[in-house]
């Protein structure tokens, strides 16, 4: 008795932690500085670490309330109706929804490589297909919507991220409408606004049909269509990772496909309650954006190595042998994402860290290249 053939699946590989690395180096956890994973520098906003501590003798109770409540609110900021959001465990959660909610076995996806893996493996577990579109350094990891269309191929979902990991690049408002124009009917393009809040755009919720014009903040003057989804995520900016909080924003005509797909209670009590008051905390991710913006700047004008422009928070830097500049800044205790893994064996990913953060970071990397 074994499982089924899964030798087409990969596995995710995630940004190193400080712990392992520790441990595996037998040296002081707090010798280390992680950059690796695009987490907040600033951790949590505390109103969510209140919320977690004032959460913990409730957690008997399934989360039904708080998840009404969240959605709820989350609603209203896009302006859009409560039905609309996909509440999940993490953006992971809510690509896992789409697929269940989108794929026929066999259905394809396109997916940009280099990219964030988890698209293709979610369509997998869903038995998809999966198909790539390139997206090259050679112009400066420039997201257009002739790269997309070129590769399309009639797949069921098309996966844009905007700002992209691992680049920074991001897609404009039109190329995405463009997109989405031109691919058949029967095509969802999503969205994958995983670091929104760091770029200075508007969010592709503006294209989803069923928003309220009136009074949302990014209302736009392109029209509302059925087959644009948003994935928006509590992990980076809000600095709710360890939560795993995520949502999909659906057209209104896919609202009613969530009670069908989804995990009963997709996410927990305390992460309801943690993500309502982050959602409130606009001081800790306005800071958080301000922080990440310096930190990109910073690194890109004084690493003495080509970087990539990023509107996210972190920054693509070409160093050569990734996999060694990486293993040598780990042993000065900067731990940095080596991009071999996109297929990018020669660039590393440093996430924006705090001030003191990012000039070690430059610093030892500098040494490193020197
Ligand atoms: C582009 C992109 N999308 C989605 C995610 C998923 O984030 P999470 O599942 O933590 O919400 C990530 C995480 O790194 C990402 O980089």
């Amino acid at each position: 008795m074994r499982p089924r053939d899964l030798s087409d699946h990969v596995e995710y590989r995630a940004g190193r932690g400080i712990e392992e690395v520790a441990r595996e180096l037998g040296r002081d956890p707090e010798e280390f500085v992680k950059l690796a994973s695009n987490e907040n520098m600033f951790g949590p906003s505390p109103a969510a670490v209140d919320a977690v501590e004032a959460s913990a003798d409730e957690v008997h109770h399934y989360p039904t309330a708080d998840h009404q409540d969240l959605t709820a609110a989350i609603a209203e900021r896009w302006g859009v109706a409560d039905e609309q959001v996909w509440l999940a465990n993490g953006g992971d959660g809510a690509l896992d929804y789409l697929s269940r909610a989108a794929l026929e076995p066999g259905d394809a996806v396109l997916v940009p490589a280099p990219g964030f893996a988890y698209y293709g493996m979610s369509a997998r577990f869903h038995h998809g297909e999966v198909a790539e579109y390139d997206v090259t350094g050679d112009d400066g990891f420039t997201l257009t919507a002739d790269a997309v269309l070129d590769a399309y191929d009639g797949e069921r979902i098309v996966h844009l991220t905007s700002p992209h990991n691992p680049s920074g690049a991001r897609f404009a408002l039109d190329a995405i409408e463009r997109i989405a124009e031109e691919t058949r009917e029967e095509t969802l393009v999503v969205v994958d606004e995983a670091y929104g809040e760091f770029a200075d755009a508007p969010s592709a919720v503006g294209l989803v049909e069923g928003r309220d014009d009136a009074d949302a903040s990014h209302a736009t003057s392109h029209a509302p269509r059925d087959d644009v989804a948003v994935l928006r995520t509590f992990s980076k900016a809000y600095g709710l990772a360890g939560l795993r909080l995520g949502y999909a924003i659906v057209p209104e005509s896919w609202a009613e496909a969530y009670a069908r797909v989804n995990t009963p209670f997709a996410a927990s009590v305390v992460a309801c309650r943690a993500g309502l008051a982050a959602l409130d905390d606009d001081e800790h991710v306005e800071q958080t954006v301000e922080m990440a913006r310096w930190s990109r700047t910073y690194m890109a004008e004084h690493v003495d190595a080509p970087t990539y422009e990023s509107h996210a928070n972190f920054l693509l830097v070409e160093v050569g042998d990734a996999s060694a500049v990486a293993e040598a800044l780990q042993e000065r205790g900067v731990i940095v994402r080596d991009c071999s893994s996109f297929g990018l064996p020669e660039c590393v990913r440093i996430t924006c860290g705090t001030e003191a953060e990012t000039e070690r970071a430059v610093r030892e990397l500098n040494e490193v290249l020197a």
